[in-house]
């Protein structure tokens, strides 16, 4: 099933298969290296609108979750 993951306290998983494209407010494409894909949600990538994994150096921290408080996992999971 296509899954775009929010990442605890890290960037977008974008895990849809390769019938996707991600375009600018032009509608042109970016070049997606590798497929699963991450997008920044920190703001602090070099690389957007791909994370670089920056977002952990800048000690990033989002609160959000589909159910606030529903049993937080580990990062990375
Ligand atoms: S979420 Fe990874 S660099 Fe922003």
């Amino acid at each position: 099933m296509p899954t775009i993951k929010v990442r605890q306290n890290g960037p977008y998983l974008v895990d849809v298969g390769a019938d996707v494209t991600l375009v600018d407010w032009n509608g042109q494409e970016y070049a997606i290296p590798k497929r699963p894909f991450t997008l920044c949600r920190c703001g602090a990538s070099t690389n957007k609108p791909f994370c670089d994994g920056t977002h952990s150096k800048v000690g990033f921290a989002a609160a959000e979750a589909a159910v606030p408080g529903a049993g937080d996992k580990p990062a990375g999971t």
